[in-house]
């Protein structure tokens, strides 16, 4: 079986989950399909996940191999499996507009000159690059999308910055032959899914929604990224996009990030509050909380993501393939309902659906 190279950019929480999930999926004694969204992708296993290169900014991950560099400060997602070394040294990017205000308070940038990426990503033979950039990074974000492109890589877009949803840069991968994805993860279990499903179900059962939010406080990078409005409202705009779809007509709605607690770590609560009226304009409200650990609810779908890429560029299928975005990210280039995408993500994986539109 062959396996699938990956190069991430970004060794954040989401790259920690990932890294450590596929180990964990990886290990005989704690192997079991629980928790994968999919066990097997076409012939792909989680397994089949080999990380060839790893690149950031930060002083204290730069230089370090992948597998210390994901439990470094300010990471702070769990651990939940132990991860041999892997061999692959953290290398340095072009910061751009990586780090936003609050972020480069606490991250010192590494001060050695920048790789070259492309050349990293051909010399590590990186078949699918990952971009784990924080929220707001787009110069960056389009700035290793061009590397790809040279280097001849697919490109998973995890960020909420604007790519596989763009005209110019679906046209700019379609004409290289090569995959691009995105964008913005949808995660396994979170607030997005979740607000996107009861408003669908509600909506289909003759509800009337009058109004509703979403709130979320979390303790990652990503919640204190979310203080710096003008970086964060690209990720409200994705969320309430999403979130709106559900319903056939306009109604208020807030979704998005709203406060950093340092204690609550990689957790998130998300208060949902739906208002709304059923069968002779009787009145009802919902009110209700999750919690849970951003970093492994992004890298169950990244796991899922990668191995369907990975399918796009054997079966030489270039541009932004529908089952894959739909499937997994929260602003694809054509929204599909959950069930629809679901659908159409297992055709494709089974090789039903061969080209993925
Ligand atoms: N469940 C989730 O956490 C989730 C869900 C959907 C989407 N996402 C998206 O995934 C992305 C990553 O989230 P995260 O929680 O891992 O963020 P994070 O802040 O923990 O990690 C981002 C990493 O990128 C590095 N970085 C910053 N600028 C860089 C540059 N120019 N070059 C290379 N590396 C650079 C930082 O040092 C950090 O290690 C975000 O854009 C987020 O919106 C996350």
């Amino acid at each position: 079986m062959s396996k699938i190279n990956v190069a991430v950019i970004g060794v954040g929480n989401c790259c920690s989950a990932l890294v450590q999930g596929v180990h964990y999926y990886r290990t005989s004694s704690q192997r079991s399909s629980y928790g994968l969204m999919s066990e097997r992708v076409g012939q792909y296993d989680a397994k089949d996940i080999e990380f060839v290169a790893a690149i950031d900014v930060n002083q204290k991950k730069v230089g370090r191999d992948l597998s210390e560099a994901i439990f470094l400060d300010p990471n702070n997602t769990p651990r939940f499996s132990a991860v041999p070394r892997i061999g692959v040294i953290v290398k340095k990017g072009p910061l751009l507009d990586g780090l936003g205000n609050h972020a480069k308070e606490l991250i010192h940038v590494d001060s050695s000159k920048p790789s070259n990426i492309s050349e990293l990503l051909r010399e590590s033979e990186a078949e699918i690059l990952v971009n784990l950039l924080p929220t707001g990074a787009k110069r960056a974000t389009q700035y290793y999308a061009e590397q790809a492109l040279k280097a001849g890589c697919a490109f998973v877009n995890g960020t909420p910055s604007k790519l596989a949803s763009d005209k110019n840069w679906q046209k700019r991968f379609k004409s290289a032959r090569l995959q691009l994805v995105g964008d913005d993860i949808k995660n396994q279990v979170g607030s997005t899914v979740l607000h996107e499903t009861i408003l669908r179900m509600l909506s289909m059962r003759g509800v009337r929604i009058d109004e509703s939010y979403q709130l979320d406080i979390g303790g990652g990078m990503e919640s204190l990224n979310a203080l710096d409005r003008d970086r964060s409202i690209i990720k409200r705009k994705v969320k309430i996009g999403t979130v709106s779809s559900a319903v056939p007509y306009k109604f208020p709605i807030v979704a998005g990030s709203s406060d950093y607690v340092e204690f609550m770590k990689n957790s998130r609560t998300s208060h949902f509050w739906i208002k709304g009226k059923y069968f002779g304009k009787s009145e009802f409200t919902l009110d209700m909380t999750l919690n849970v650990v951003e970093g492994p609810s992004c890298a169950a779908v990244l796991v899922d993501v990668i191995r369907a890429t990975k399918i796009a560029r054997d079966r030489k299928i270039a541009g932004t393939p529908i089952a894959i975005c739909a499937y997994g990210f929260k602003q694809p280039p054509e929204r599909l309902s959950f069930d629809e995408a679901t659908r159409l993500f297992g055709e494709f994986s089974a090789g039903r659906r061969r080209k993925g539109s």
